[in-house]
């Protein structure tokens, strides 16, 4: 089977499969015992990352229980920053620490050996294609330069990303230099997974949604405009998604103004807006995760919403944020399976 008739390359072709695809972001993660189990033997999180026999072993998993229409890569956006010798680490129960950047030292930010220190999670994307069943897509990934930048700034994950809205205020010539810079380092990246074989990427924007109209615009928009250039010119059949979390309404011309192929929607977006999106192409979402915790009428009422507004034109079913740890992996099979239960 060629990558052609992959679904979700179908439907990021622009075209309505039905039922339509289903992935689900951090769809391989703790809420799964297997993983938990790996994830143990691995160390630390980023030895995971980092070790592709076990990365492979973890992308695989979801796949093996529920036969998923795409896996995505087992990494993670902060594998950049550390990369670029920022010293990220994740401490149990706390989320990613990083050195925090001060405005003088991005200039000094080296993107010599950025490829060599990524060359292992690569390595898992060559293997994965080989070990997929051919049907199952395979989806890279990488964070957003705004996304990347506002751990890198503040040293840690934060609930309105006050320190990087602060710092893009203070500092403006380093920060505009600072997306820059990871705008074309994430698009070297994401080359070397499309040639390594996956068949679309994904741009995780998950902090899109605390900016400004003003700052969505040069933050959020013309960095990941920046990377799909960039991408583009050197692979034009490229396939990608861009997953603003949170932008709303900002979301109206986001396709247009990144040329993304697809753009994801947290579960916030109104349907009737989805729909709307979707009239000008591929949309992806939106399940609210909780209604996967959850689970029952919940989850059943949540599917058909989804289904009914999006189910008739070009859709990815997936959640409008990462699966938590406290899903129920039966709950899961439940999601599939009423996906898959409304096709024609
Ligand atoms: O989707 C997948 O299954 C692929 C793997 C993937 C991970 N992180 C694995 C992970 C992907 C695509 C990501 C993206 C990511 N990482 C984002 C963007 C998407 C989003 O969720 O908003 C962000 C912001 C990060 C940064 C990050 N990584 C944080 C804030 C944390 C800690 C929070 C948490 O959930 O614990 C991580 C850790 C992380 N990345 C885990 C996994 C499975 C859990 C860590 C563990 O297993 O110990």
């Amino acid at each position: 089977m060629t990558a052609s008739v992959r679904k979700i390359v179908e439907v990021l072709n622009g075209k309505t499969v039905s039922p339509p695809p289903v992935w689900l972001m951090r769809q391989a993660g703790r809420y799964l015992p297997e993983y938990r189990e790996t994830r143990t033997k691995a160390g630390s999180f980023l030895d995971l990352c980092y070790n592709p026999d076990l990365a492979v072993e973890v992308t695989l998993q979801p796949i093996r229980r529920y036969s998923f229409d795409a896996a995505i890569l087992f990494s993670d956006i902060l594998v950049i920053p550390d990369a670029l010798k920022r010293n990220v680490r994740f401490e149990e129960g706390h989320g990613p620490r990083l050195d925090p950047i001060a405005a003088e030292q991005i200039r000094t930010l080296d993107p010599r050996g950025v490829s060599t220190h990524l060359s292992p999670v690569i390595e898992t994307v060559r293997r994965l294609r080989v070990e997929l069943p051919p049907e199952v897509a395979l989806l890279g990934f990488c964070g957003a330069p705004w996304t990347v930048a506002t751990y890198m700034i503040a040293g840690h994950g934060t609930p309105d990303q006050a320190p990087a809205r602060l710092f893009a205020y203070r500092e403006p010539d380093a920060f505009a230099f600072l997306l820059d810079f990871l705008a074309d380092v994430s698009a070297d990246y994401l080359v070397a997974q499309i040639d390594a074989g996956a068949d679309a990427v994904q741009i995780f924007d998950s902090w899109a949604g605390v900016l400004g109209e003003d700052e969505f615009a040069r933050f959020a928009v013309r960095p990941v405009r920046r990377i799909i250039d960039s991408v583009r010119a050197r692979r034009p059949s490229a396939k990608i998604i861009a997953f603003a979390k949170g932008a709303g309404v900002l979301l109206k011309n986001y396709r247009q103004e990144t040329k993304a192929d697809a753009i994801g929607l947290d579960w916030a977006v109104p349907l009737s807006f989805a729909a709307d999106l979707q009239k000008d192409g591929p949309v992806q979402g939106n399940l609210d995760p909780m209604r996967v915790v959850a689970g029952g009428k919940a989850l059943d009422d949540g599917i058909s919403a989804i289904l009914d507004k999006l189910g008739n034109g070009p859709l990815i079913f997936n959640l409008g944020h990462g699966i938590t740890p406290q899903a129920d992996p039966e709950n899961v099979q439940r999601l599939v399976e009423g996906v898959r239960r409304r096709g024609t």
